[in-house]
């Protein structure tokens, strides 16, 4: 049975969450800090990019997404910091204060989009061109300079 796109967003956001709390309690490693990391930040891009438009086109389901984008912009300084101390081998005690900040907004971001996002996220693709979510999932980085809508500054 291939997997939903409820499935596999569902997926990441467990394994992110996982990845991230491994550094912030100790049982976890870089390698799986940079993973979830690097996984976060190409997520919140497909979401932003491929998936919301198409969610958007349901009147209903706008607030909800404003609300989803705010919270990608509250995450996104700390997921920045988190790259640019993983880039410069920074020690990983450095790397408690983002990695603690986003454990902290991912429990509550996510919860919330699975129920009210993903619930719905079966509507993407809107047509045959756009290409499938597992495929865009499956892929890592991001366009040069992209960033989430309400990234500050
Ligand atoms: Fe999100
Ligand atoms: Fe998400």
């Amino acid at each position: 049975m291939t997997a939903t796109n409820q499935d596999l967003l569902t997926a990441q956001h467990r394994s992110m969450e996982l990845g991230i709390r491994g550094l912030v309690d100790g049982s976890g490693s870089r390698r799986e800090l940079t993973d979830a990391v690097y996984l976060l930040r190409r997520h919140i891009y497909v979401e932003e990019a491929f998936l919301f438009p198409v969610i958007e086109l349901d009147q209903r389901r706008l607030m909800a997404l404003a609300q989803m984008r705010y919270e990608h912009g509250d995450m996104w300084p700390h997921l920045e910091s988190a790259l640019d101390l993983l880039t410069a081998k920074a020690p990983l005690d450095d790397l408690l204060p983002a990695s603690a900040a986003l454990l902290n907004l991912l429990r509550i971001h996510d919860r919330k989009e699975e129920e009210a996002i993903y619930s719905v996220a079966d509507r993407y693709p809107a047509d045959a061109a756009s290409p499938a979510l597992a495929a865009l999932l499956a892929t890592n980085g991001i366009p040069a300079n992209w960033k989430c809508r309400y990234a500050p500054g």
